[in-house]
């Protein structure tokens, strides 16, 4: 041990100022809000725009970068907002355009900035523009929507339910495809008015001030419907239609782009490219001038092995960065379980995924509540309302202890387990918190430089444990059960076990991670 050489490869930095972060979202880390389960201003027992703008200060205390708030649009709401009925209007559930402008501007004054949820694959069916292009097929919106004689393919909805992608519409008389709920009809974006249309709804928000957008299920505007799912499409967790990933996407995402570039100050994209291989993912940023950040779903995936993550970052890393791609990092969101349950639940190993997400090389998403150490909710069957049942990773923040835990009312979905230790107000008080590691890891992140490039050299210190150079900084998360030496001797910028930073070190304990310079 204790050789900077390594089995493992290495990822010195070799292209000059390619891979040093140059922008905001380089540098940024952002932080997801599910609003339904934020924060509640209005007492309705559901989350909305005002609970999120009285939280800012909080955001601003933790120390997150930027915020993507998930749709907040008006929506009928049969996927929770990600059904859209009006692009350039605000549910009037969350708030409306003058609270929106307030949020911006409130976040903009705590140096936050603001990403919306764009919904570009599907529409709400009570979007007036699906009214129009069901109602005959000769309206000026018959082609805006996917609409065929016969169903076109063997297409499966996503959520695993079986349900053919194309439903019979009685007023039309022809099927039209809709890869998530049929309340969720696919638009054509190969019709030119379609593209144009949501490109200006992007401009609306330009306009307005936010920052960028994380671009929902964007692999998906464009189709090749002649193409079958192969057959064991329906056997798979959450996936969505994979015949998708087709040349077409990219001129689509060159237009989004130049939209975006037209605008001053660095607004951004990322997409969600639901694909679960690396390589197809890194295609989506284009030479440049595609998605500006694209999640990293395999990465999402990975077990929570030092091996498997390695492989997973390496990968990520070898095929990101000759291409002058900056990687992004997350391990939950609103669609899955949230990691801490994934990965057994162990207190010390979500410390030890948290000093990986915040020192990795590109873009960290935490999700809300993972800076709380939230475990999944358990659902009772009869408060499940999620068609893709999601609900567990959506409950509710708890904000204070006692009842309502800070919510003004009972919230729509119950509480995650022990909601008093976990909430903010019991983690606040307590300098040990997994709270206040977040803050911790995040002010370290912030002030340490070499966390800001791409550059990353693997360690070796052991099978289970994952340890890496970024420049002078060593990272080290020992997910054994025995103690590691370390190379040399090192002062801990962070340390999960507390006490030990500042002090010389020489080792460090099972399931801890330790974040060092040179002594
Ligand atoms: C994305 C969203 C998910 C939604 C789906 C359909 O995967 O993250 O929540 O249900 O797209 O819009």
């Amino acid at each position: 041990m204790g050789s900077d050489k390594t089995m493992f490869g290495s990822h010195a930095a070799t292209e000059g100022e390619r891979l040093v972060a140059s922008t905001w979202w380089q540098r940024a880390v952002v932080y997801q809000v599910y609003p339904r389960s934020f924060a509640d201003g209005n007492g309705d027992g559901v989350g909305d725009l005002l609970g999120l703008i009285e939280r800012l200060d909080h955001l601003a205390w933790l120390g997150v970068d930027a915020v993507w708030i998930s749709p907040v649009f008006r929506s009928p709401m049969a996927d929770f907002g990600y059904d859209v009925a009006d692009y350039c209007d605000i549910d009037p559930l969350f708030g409306d355009l003058a609270t929106i402008d307030r949020l911006i501007a409130d976040a903009h004054a705590r140096d936050i900035k603001v990403l919306l949820d764009w919904v570009p694959n599907h529409t709400s069916d009570q979007h007036p523009w699906f009214l129009e292009s069901r109602r005959d097929r000769t309206n000026p919106k018959a082609d805006w929507y996917v609409w065929r004689d016969r169903t076109a393919n063997n297409w499966l909805t996503a959520f695993n339910s079986g349900q053919p992608a194309w439903t019979y519409d009685e007023q039309r008389g022809q099927y039209y495809l809709h890869c998530f709920l049929a309340q969720q009809p696919d638009l054509n974006w190969d019709h030119p008015q379609v593209q144009d249309a949501m490109l200006d709804t992007l401009r609306f928000w330009l306009d307005r001030g936010v920052d960028g957008f994380r671009m929902d299920v964007i692999h998906l505007i464009a189709k090749h419907l002649d193409e079958d799912d192969p057959a064991d499409f329906a056997s798979k967790k959450y996936s969505h239609v994979p015949a998708n990933d087709v040349p077409e996407v990219h001129p689509r995402l060159r237009r989004i782009r130049s939209v975006l570039d037209s605008y001053p100050g660095d607004r951004v994209s990322v997409g969600e490219v639901y694909l679960l291989d690396e390589e197809r993912m890194a295609a989506y940023y284009g030479s440049g001038d595609e998605l500006h950040l694209s999640f990293n779903f395999p990465f999402v995936w990975s077990q929570f092995r030092a091996d498997d993550l390695r492989h997973r970052i390496s990968r990520t890393l070898d095929i990101l960065r000759p291409r002058g791609a900056w990687p992004t990092w997350v391990l939950s969101n609103h669609d899955v379980p949230r990691h801490r349950t994934r990965y057994g639940g162990d207190e010390a190993l979500a410390r030890i995924a948290a000093a990986m997400l915040l020192t990795l090389p590109g873009t960290p998403f935490l999700y809300q509540g993972e800076e709380l150490g939230l475990h999944e909710a358990e659902i009772p069957h009869d408060r499940i309302v999620d068609p893709g049942l999601r609900d567990g990773c959506r409950a509710p923040l708890p904000w204070a202890i006692g009842r309502h835990h800070g919510w003004p009312s009972d919230p729509w979905l119950p509480f995650p387990p022990d909601a008093d230790a976990h909430s903010v107000e019991a983690q606040h008080l307590d300098e040990d918190s997994m709270l206040h590691w977040y803050r911790h890891l995040m002010q370290v992140r912030r002030r340490t430089p070499q966390l800001h490039t791409l550059d990353l050299e693997w360690v070796d210190l052991g099978a289970d444990v994952l340890a890496y150079r970024r420049g002078g900084v060593l990272v080290v998360l020992n997910m054994s059960s025995v103690t590691v030496d370390l190379p040399g001797i090192v002062v801990p910028l962070a340390s999960s076990i507390r006490g030990l930073e500042g002090l010389h070190i020489t080792s460090v304990a099972p399931l801890a991670a330790v974040v060092a310079v040179p002594a």
